[in-house]
Formats: structure tokens, sequence, C-alpha cells
């Protein structure tokens, strides 16, 4: 009797959570004009496929609120089905053991064969799949206004240091904003990234970074490093303090700045102001970082969430793993795709760029996870070195105490 009665309930549960509209609710922080026209992207495959798209955004560049508003959700026991996430922020939340798992599905799909393993890295946990990851961002980069270099007598991209210096002069000397920039933590850190892959290369960032050696953190190499945030500094406007990224990638795209040091995303910004690459605006490496790429994939986390969404949560991974999806977000986002087996040929030549360099970096060992977007170490000790590199970036913090603070935040 027990067990009829248990099997009819069981069914009827199964039947009003088929019946019941499918629907995932996804937290995410993608709230300038390119990141939303990308998301619209992932938001039509949902709702073509019947499932209903509760958009939860929480504004802020980085992601640091989406992640307090997450743990929020969490520890009230009632995680979103889906969350954007970094590097050892999904892991963190691994450990947990409230993360969902995906593993038949990546099973089904073949996901360990396309996905790279600096991806799978943050994408497992325990050897089961926990995240979809959707792109793969870098950060070395810089954006220019070609109009602007021109007025300024730029006559070709910096490739080094000083040649950068010598441009960012030019272009301040012509009357405009050398380095359009954003007065915040992660924006400076982000701008890092580069700087000391310019300064030291890939093994020093390594050692640095993702080992936390403090004779590398607290070293003359990081104090240069240090050195030359000083002389960024000296060729950001004055209203710069607190400034979102978007807004300073619109100085370029508007020919109020000559340059933005920040991940390509911004790329996502450019095209939604509909500019043309190489025409309008020029993407290169951050000077000194050629053949180096610091990386940051975005990765769709899922919460272990009842049976009555499972199902739509399973469908949101496996349409974000899609590789046709794959390439119509990242043309529009700015990234490129998580799967290596998705054809450039829809991307433009900033975007070929990113594939390329990627697949480059990646063969030669010159991939190395993002400091400043949480691909080097957890969110604890990432804020320990945002503290120091904003304070130093800020002028109240010398070079020499920022890298000591750097070595002291990691132990
Ligand atoms: C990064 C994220 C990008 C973009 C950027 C600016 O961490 O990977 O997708 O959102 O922040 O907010």
């Amino acid at each position: 009797m027990k067990r009829s009665l248990l099997a009819i309930v069981a069914s009827a549960t199964l039947a009003t959570s088929a019946v019941a509209a499918e629907s995932v609710e996804v937290l995410h922080w993608w709230t300038s004009g390119g990141e939303a026209a990308a998301l619209g992207v992932l938001k039509k495959d949902l709702e073509g496929q019947g499932v209903t798209w509760n958009d939860m955004p929480v504004a802020g560049g980085g992601g640091e609120a989406a992640m307090t508003a997450l743990r929020a959700r969490v520890t009230s026991g009632n995680p979103p089905s889906a969350v954007q996430a970094l590097g050892f922020d999904i892991t963190d939340w691994a450990k947990q053991g409230v993360v969902a798992d995906l593993n038949s599905l990546a099973k089904a799909e073949n996901w360990d064969k396309v996905v790279p393993t600096a991806l799978q890295k943050f994408s497992k946990y325990d050897g089961k799949w926990i995240a979809a990851p959707v792109n793969v961002h870098s950060t070395n980069w810089v954006w220019a206004n070609k109009a602007v270099l021109e007025k300024a007598g730029v006559k070709e991209m910096p490739a080094t240091w000083d040649q950068f210096i010598a441009a960012l002069d030019k272009v301040q000397k012509a009357g405009f904003i050398g380095l359009a920039h954003g007065g915040q933590a992660w924006q400076d850190a982000t701008l890092f990234d580069g700087v000391v892959l310019a300064t030291g290369g890939v093994e020093f960032y390594n050692k640095a970074f993702v080992q936390k050696d403090p004779k590398a953190l607290n070293s003359a190499t990081m104090v240069k490093a240090f050195d030359r945030m000083k002389q960024l500094r000296s060729y950001v406007d004055k209203d710069f303090s607190n400034r979102d990224w978007n807004l300073a990638s619109a100085m370029v795209i508007e020919g109020k700045a000559g340059f933005q040091i920040m991940g390509d995303w911004a790329k996502g910004e450019f095209l939604n102001a509909k500019k043309v690459p190489n025409k309008d605006f020029a993407c290169f490496r951050v000077p000194g970082t050629q053949g180096m790429v610091s990386f940051n994939s975005d990765q769709f986390l899922m919460f272990k969430v009842g049976a009555a969404s499972a199902g739509a949560q399973l469908k949101l991974a496996k349409a974000i793993m899609n590789p046709s999806f794959q390439s119509a977000f990242n043309v529009v986002k700015g990234s490129v795709p998580a799967r290596t087996d998705v054809p450039n040929t829809a991307f433009d030549a900033c975007g070929k760029k990113g594939m390329a360099d990627l697949a480059e970096a990646n063969k030669s060992g010159k991939l190395v996870g993002s400091m400043a977007h949480g691909h080097a170490v957890p969110a604890s000790i990432k804020n320990g070195f945002y503290d120091a590199i904003t304070a130093q970036f800020n002028g109240s913090m010398t070079s020499a105490a920022a890298a000591k603070a750097m070595a002291q935040a990691a132990e």
C-alpha cells in the first residue's frame, strides 16, 4: 500500500513539474550595452526552447556586487538556478556542497574533449562538471581610437612599454585624455595584469600570482611594475575616480581619449556603438605582452535546485555549450568561444586575433589566469592584492610598500 501511495505522489509531482512552465533564474552582472546585447542572445535561445528567463542582474563591473548578492541568496537557502562566476569563485562555491552536477550532460556531449584544460580547472570539482563555460576573455588588451592617434601624430600602435608611454604623451600633448580609466580596484587590478606581464613575463607572473612566492611578490620586478602603474596614472583624467569601465570605453569610442587598457568585453561596447575594428579603433596587446594571454572565463555555475527546475537548468547548460550559440554570443560579447571547435568565420579582426592569440599562448605555455578576474588566486587573497594595487595607483602607498603589502596579502 505504502509503496503505491509513494509511486502515485512521485508521478503526480513529476506531472506537475512537467506541466509547470520551465524557468531559470540567472544572476549576473552583464548590465552594460554590449554585455546586455550578448546576454540577449542567450535569453532568446532559452525562450525559443520554451524556458522562461528570470533575469537577476546585479550591476558592478568585475562581479564584486554580484558575488555579495549571491552569498545572501545561497545562505538564505534560495539559490538562483545559475550564476555568472569566475575561476576560484566557482570552486569556492563547490566546496560548500551547494552546486548541481552536470556530469551526465557533460559526458554525453563530450565537453572534456572540446573545453581547454585551463578552463576545466574551474568548471569541474571532484572530477565532476558543475559549470558551463560560455567564453574566454583576456585582460592584456589596449583599445585605441585611430582618429585621435592620427591627430596626435602617433603613426603606429606601440609595441614596447617606452613606445606606449611616448604615444600616451603625444596624445595628452595634443589635448586629448591619454588613458581612459575607471578608478575602481578591479579596474586598477585589470591594468596590473598586463603591466606585470610586460615587466616580468609569464614566469614571473606565475611565480608571483599563482604560486604566491613572497620573494616574487616583494621583488624589484614588482616594484618596477608598480612604478609603471605610476606612469599610467599620470595619463588619466582628473574625474577617473569610481568611473564605470564602460564609460571609460565610451571616452575612447567618442574620441575624447586615445587609449583604454581593459579586458576584451570593452570590444562589445565598440561594436554596440557600431564601431569597426582597424577602421575606427585598434586592438592590440599591452605593449611587452605580445604572445601572452591573461584570461578569464565567464562560466555559468549551476546550483542545486528542486526537481521542478532541474530540467530547465540542464537546458540552459546545453544551450550555453551549443557551438553555434558559442559563436553568436562571443561575436557580440568581445570574448572568444570556450569551445575549441568553433570556427572563427563570424568574428571580426579583433575576435580572430583573440582566438589566434589564445591558441598560440595555450600551445607555448604563455596562457596565464587573470589575477584581477579571479583566475590566479581565490578572492580572499585577490582582494588583498586589490587593496595594495589601488592604494599605490591612488598615490597613498609607495611602489616598495605596495610590493611588500602584496607579499603580506599572500601569507
Ligand atoms: C569580467 C567578466 C566580463 C565583464 C567584465 C566587466 O569579470 O568576465 O564578462 O562582465 O567583468 O564587468
